[in-house]
């Protein structure tokens, strides 16, 4: 098939890169021309496993091009993806502008029976706006064609996303056609193989689904950070705890961790868009408005614990941090916790010496030089003369350090785990203070 993918931002590009992986021809436009400069040299600009390859792999193959043309971009594809971002606007709603600028593009130029299918995360109604601006546009131009709006909303995770778009645990598709159900079910073969994973719906129920599934993931987080700021009040600990409800299948395992909070470009601003959403037809989200403040304060958990030993004046004090992105294996800071940590000890006058293993050139292009940030290179750089060490995302080769080398680098022995990443008897008798979150802090 001929696909177009409108905005090649993480979603737009791995979509993009999958379709044409399974051999589709692809188009993916973006309007920022450097983005697309550098992926005319088959470079990406982001951080995402998998998706470097994909990419060289598939221009070289000569199934996915890119483009800043729109013109070109409705004319290639049958299918019109709109990829673009939904960010939070003042208020917390989802800004619709990219949305629907992406919409008036397609009825500009649109002279053929098309599939605009909406990947973006976005409010219920969308559709019809979408379907309302490029019937606006072919009005002003007189032209009379047919054409189609579905909802194809995405579920991937940043950091393993080449891999849930290519193996995923269900495909949505909101349609009110059955040309739209039909094209979709035939793009999407050759993502199920063992098993059907398509669930068709109306395409209201495909919008809210997708903000359905990350406020609830939203809310399991806050539930157990809220449950184990209590266990640590009650001397339980929340780890077991965690073991102990997960083994229950109606509950499960999955995002069941304490820490210091969620983070990233989704769950903040879903959860903020769907009360937005829900505020509008007068249906208070109470569960959700409490999931979002508990995410703020958590957020600030370790600066609360790293007070409650240091005192309130930082001034001097010089913290090593590890970790910055808001989960493994991706650089992305949008709404990290590292971001609301470093941003409050700075506040109240320390210095942060922090090491990532992919988020540094963006922690650079968010706070640029200044005297308060050092950005070294490895984990143990960091500890040399610091006052403490925080441990705030959980990636892999902070999992198993040398504690004895940590305690002789470390100005002071006391580490702030904001993962819960060990066992505390076994820091402890390395010699180092350990405070965790939601377990005996002694
Ligand atoms: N990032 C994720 O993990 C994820 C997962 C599932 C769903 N989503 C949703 O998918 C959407 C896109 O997210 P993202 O993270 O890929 O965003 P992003 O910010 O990484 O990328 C969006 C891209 O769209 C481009 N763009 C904006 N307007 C355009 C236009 N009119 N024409 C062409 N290009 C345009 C931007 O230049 C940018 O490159 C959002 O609604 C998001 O909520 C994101």
């Amino acid at each position: 098939m001929k696909i177009s993918v409108i905005g090649t931002g993480y979603v737009g590009l791995v979509t993009g890169s999958c379709l044409a992986e399974v051999g589709n021809n692809v188009l993916c436009l973006d309007l920022d021309a450097a983005k697309i400069e550098a992926l005319n040299a088959s470079s990406i600009t982001i951080f995402e496993p998998g998706l470097q390859e994909l990419v060289r792999t598939n221009v070289a193959a000569g199934r996915l091009h890119f483009t800043t043309s729109v013109q070109e971009a409705v004319a290639f594809g049958q299918i019109q993806f709109i990829a673009v971002g939904t960010p939070p606007d003042e208020d917390g709603s989802a800004d619709m502008q990219y949305v629907l600028a992406a919409a008036r593009s397609i009825g500009l130029h649109m002279v053929e029976e098309k599939l605009v299918v909406n990947k973006s995360t976005v409010p219920v109604g969308t559709a019809e706006r979408v379907r309302a601006a490029i019937a606006e546009e072919l009005a002003t131009r007189d032209v009379q064609l047919t054409w189609h709006v579905a909802s194809n909303p995405e579920f991937l995770k940043e950091g393993a996303a080449v891999e849930d778009f290519m193996r995923p645990d269900r495909i949505v598709i909101g349609t009110d056609s059955d040309f739209a159900t039909d094209l979709l079910r035939e793009l999407y073969v050759p993502f199920q193989r063992n098993h059907e994973r398509l669930v068709v719906m109306d395409i209201a129920s495909a919008e809210l689904t997708k903000y359905a599934a990350n406020a609830m993931l939203a809310t399991r987080i806050s539930f157990m950070n809220e449950l184990a700021n209590l266990a640590e009040k009650l001397g339980a600990d929340i780890e077991q705890v965690r073991r102990g409800i997960g083994s229950d299948q109606r509950i499960g395992y999955h995002f069941l961790y304490a820490g210091t909070g969620y983070g990233g470009s989704c769950f903040p601003k879903d959860v903020q868009a769907l009360q937005r959403t829900a505020q509008q037809v007068g249906v208070p989200l109470r569960v959700l408005e409490a999931v979002e403040a508990t995410n703020n304060a958590q957020k600030l958990v370790l600066v609360e614990k790293l007070v409650a030993r240091f005192g309130e004046n930082l001034r001097g004090k010089r913290f090593a941090m590890w970790g910055l992105a808001f989960k493994p294996n991706t650089d992305d800071m949008r709404a990290a916790p590292s971001r609301a940590i470093m941003e409050r000890l700075w506040a109240l006058g320390a210095t942060v010496q922090a090491y990532d293993p992919v988020a540094m050139d963006e922690a650079r292009r968010l706070y640029g030089d200044r005297a308060d940030l050092q950005l070294v290179n490895s984990p143990m750089d960091a500890l040399k003369g610091a006052d403490a060490l925080l441990i705030v995302t959980e990636w892999k080769p902070f999992k198993s350090p040398d504690f004895a080398l940590m305690k002789q680098l470390l100005n002071q022995p006391v580490v702030f785990d904001g993962r819960n990443l060990y066992d505390p008897a076994r820091v402890r008798a390395a010699g180092l203070e350990y405070f965790s979150v939601g377990r005996a802090d002694a």
